[in-house]
């Protein structure tokens, strides 16, 4: 029985998923329980950004080569903290750590989920106010249950995720989650602390008016982005447009608006970085999660992102995401 009430919290609404399914351990459940509390951490830091010395680089680099933010720093270690002492996680892959982390302990190696997640993604726009973003994807392990994780459980294709989200610092913090049911989003409330369901069953529109893409590197893509990227400047009134141009420059944020309001985001390769500079893991696979369930799509430029087989941990892709119908209108120029 359903229990009909205006204010769903994430921790009543993975519960009330779960009655669906009698057989449920409560283990994804879990995990999103664990990933939400993080989020709500890293959000309070994150509000008080600007006021504390936690603004600015760490004087490290990260595993990419890019200069680490004292908040990735911190978010990285909220997650890791929470999945580590949870009970739903065997180990976690990090965008800032070099190698995957297995929890190894008696209670983890029973988990059968891991997890992967870019802590702060966009954490260059930090000190400038911009909304930026935490990516997570969970996937059910391939390994023995009862020992430690391996990692064939981080390596594989996107398509075995048994769900994906993402949390928006931005004018309201938001964690959006999906599971192949559908994706449904929760805004934090922060009279009551709580994530609660505020997008329910999100679909993304057939087709937008918004592009979203770097214009500075646009003289490194190939011909095909060019081609596409001329044509939805040159949209007018009786062709779908005009476009609108919108790029953030924290993919979390442009993402989402697309998936909400309709449009196309894309990372293309460039002269310089034939592979573009997301990675598949942690920002790539979560996402084309996430918007194939809500109707639209996610490429590579060739092939879909989730049927990619990542070779490894911290690899990257050329991305392209969004409605449907820009999508496949990318996809059939030439
Ligand atoms: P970072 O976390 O280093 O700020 O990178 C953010 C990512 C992604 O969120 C964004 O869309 C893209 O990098 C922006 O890169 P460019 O500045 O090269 O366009």
């Amino acid at each position: 029985m359903r229990i009909n009430r205006k204010i769903q919290t994430l921790d009543e609404f993975t519960i009330q998923q779960m009655r669906d399914f009698p057989n449920a351990t409560g283990e994804l459940s879990g995990l999103l329980r664990d990933i939400g509390l993080a989020a709500k951490r890293v959000h309070v830091e994150v509000n008080k950004a600007g006021l504390v010395d936690i603004l600015g680089d760490a004087g490290t680099m990260n595993v990419q080569g890019e200069d680490v933010k004292k908040l990735d720093i911190f978010a990285n270690n909220q997650f890791m903290g929470v999945l580590r002492h949870g009970i739903s996680c065997a180990g976690i892959g990090s965008e800032e750590m070099d190698d995957i982390v297995v929890f190894d302990d008696e209670v983890s190696n029973q988990s059968k989920y891991v997890c992967l997640f870019d802590p702060l993604d966009g954490s260059s726009n930090i000190d400038v106010n911009v909304s930026i973003g935490t990516i997570f994807s969970v996937f059910r392990r391939v390994s023995e249950l009862g020992k430690p994780a391996t990692k064939a459980d981080f390596l594989q294709a996107g398509i075995k995720q048994v769900a994906a989200g993402y949390v928006i610092y931005g004018s309201s913090t938001m964690l959006v989650y999906a599971t192949r049911r559908g994706a449904n989003g929760f805004t934090l409330d922060q009279s009551i602390g709580e994530f609660t369901l505020s997008h329910p069953d999100i679909k993304c529109p057939e087709t937008g008016k918004m592009y979203s893409v770097n214009h500075g590197n646009f003289f490194q893509y190939n011909e095909k982005v060019k081609k596409y990227i001329t044509a939805c400047q040159k949209k007018t009134k009786d062709n779908g447009g005009p476009y609108t141009q919108r790029y953030i420059g924290s993919m979390v944020a442009d993402v989402h608006r697309n998936l909400i309001k309709g449009g196309i985001f894309m990372y293309p390769g460039t002269s310089d970085k034939p592979k573009g500079k997301l990675r598949l893991l942690y920002e790539c696979n979560p996402f084309a999660f996430i918007i194939e369930v809500a109707g639209g799509k996610a490429t590579d430029g060739n092939m879909r992102i989730l049927d990619i087989e990542p070779k490894e941990i911290h690899e990257r892709t050329p991305f392209f995401i969004g409605s449907r119908l820009m999508m496949e209108e990318l996809e059939g120029t030439e």
